[in-house]
């Protein structure tokens, strides 16, 4: 049988030897054992390491009754929140979704769209434009139920809402997601009878999204969460084998033994466009989570071959302190074949007969050699298809591997200190009542 993910780390022996390959993965072995019999920091954060069975067929059901009653009377559903509120959902519909679905028009499932991710007074507006003219409903997610982005916007959105529907059927067109006692969005959900769904205490924000977090957004969109769940499910059982192929353990040493050696910054690398947005929820995981006290791997991310265009000169040929992870995907979804052309004027018969695919297989091979070649070590984690069982095993392998990996270099995984600095500063810039002794300090620095 397929595994549902290899991970494959062959070109990264030019770079390590074989002893300091077995002495990473004997240490990953050991924070595994930390991780998985909860010994270490922020063990009141593993929660997540069990939402595949947690999130039974009672938490499924809950989520399905949100789609059955929203599914006739609404077209067009925001999701506000940000951070691990947010990205886990946007990774994956968008993975998940024709490219240009909302260019086809309407397949009969509600458009998702979302807010609270930024505070930009020209995206807010044009939301607005659509929302007004549509019939909506909203998802409002925050953890701690006070982050200053989601709360504006949805503050926006509930007056609208209320404008419009009426209190009544406003209340009836909005759903919270939040903490069971404590937060701002807590309270009000509680006073307006909003349906409400509990993040668990014990699960972070970015390790949520296999809680309603990710999942009622997912459903809402369409798409199969019991397989997504399955995904997970299936990937724990591979992640909690404590000896040689436990996927997650090899990327974590492997990772962890190139950033001892100087390979400070990760790219996650794909060969389509429907993982953007799944780069930049595994860049919120490993940034929150390993990027603290003067440490960690510095993640970023490309889109290939659109950015070998761009991007692809300094990988080559820049700073070498760079190494790629290659989010490889087997097969496609659908298949196109490149076409004979007699006159041959583009120069391109070679391709004929060729799937689009094997040209981009080709160029994923080709860049991969060049990289190593020019010195940018190479692991490449590989799943069949893009479906939400694989994208389940993928939200739960990268998690269990960043917890491993974080406590390698001996970081709690599960905080996130530095994300209070900039709110602190905003807070007492814009006025906040609490904040003036700040305000007055900041405002001298910039005179
Ligand atoms: O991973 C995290 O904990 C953060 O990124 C949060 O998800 C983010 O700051 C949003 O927080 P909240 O859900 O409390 O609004």
């Amino acid at each position: 049988m397929e595994k549902i993910i290899k991970v494959d780390y062959q070109s990264v022996k030019g770079f390590l030897t074989e002893n300091e390959i077995s002495y990473a993965k004997e240490k990953a072995y050991g924070t595994y054992d930390i991780l998985t019999k909860g010994t270490g920091r922020g063990n009141d954060f593993l929660g997540w390491l069990d939402l595949p069975s947690l999130m039974d067929e009672e938490h499924v059901m809950k989520i399905e009754n949100v789609s059955a009653k929203w599914k006739e009377k609404v077209d067009l559903i925001v999701v506000v929140g940000i951070g691990g509120s947010y990205l886990g959902a946007k990774a994956a519909i968008e993975a998940l979704s024709h490219s240009f679905s909302l260019h086809l028009g309407s397949d009969g499932k509600p458009d998702i769209v979302f807010a609270g991710q930024n505070l930009s007074e020209d995206y807010m507006s044009e939301l607005m434009d659509l929302v007004k003219v549509r019939s909506s409903a909203c998802v409002v997610i925050s953890k701690s139920g006070t982050t200053t982005e989601p709360a504006v916007a949805f503050r926006i959105l509930k007056q609208h809402f209320e404008e419009k529907y009426g209190k009544t059927e406003s209340s009836e067109r909005i759903v919270a997601i939040t903490d069971q006692a404590k937060g701002a969005l807590k309270g009000l959900a509680t006073q307006e009878g909003y349906t409400t769904f509990v993040i668990p205490d014990d699960v972070g924000g970015r390790y949520s999204v296999l809680t309603p977090v990710g999942l009622l957004p997912i459903a809402l969109a369409g798409f199969d969460i019991r397989a997504m769940l399955k995904g997970a499910s299936d990937m724990k059982g591979l992640c909690y084998v404590r000896e040689d192929d436990n996927p997650a353990i090899e990327y974590a040493a492997v990772r962890n033994a190139l950033y001892s050696k100087g390979w400070k910054i990760e790219i996650l690398v794909n060969y389509n466009p429907k993982f953007q947005y799944f780069a930049e929820w595994w860049k919120q995981l490993f940034g929150e989570s390993e990027g603290k006290e003067g440490k960690g791997i510095y993640p970023s991310s490309v889109n290939f071959t659109t950015d070998l265009h761009s991007m692809g000169q300094y990988i080559q040929n820049g700073e070498r302190t760079l190494f790629e992870t290659v989010l490889s995907v087997r097969e496609p979804a659908r298949k196109m074949v490149i076409s004979d052309d007699p006159q041959n004027l583009d120069g391109l018969n070679f391709l004929s007969g060729k799937r689009l695919d094997e040209c981009n297989k080709m160029a994923e091979l080709g860049t991969r050699i060049a990289h190593v070649d020019g010195g940018v070590p190479n692991i490449q984690v590989e799943i069949g298809e893009i479906s939400e069982y694989t994208l389940g095993a993928l939200f739960y392998f990268f998690e269990f591997a960043c917890g491993v990996s974080a406590y390698m270099i001996e970081i709690n995984p599960f905080d996130q200190p530095g994300v209070e600095d900039y709110k602190k500063n905003m807070f007492a810039l814009l006025g906040k009542p609490g904040y003036e002794e700040l305000a007055e300090e900041l405002r001298k620095r910039v005179r």
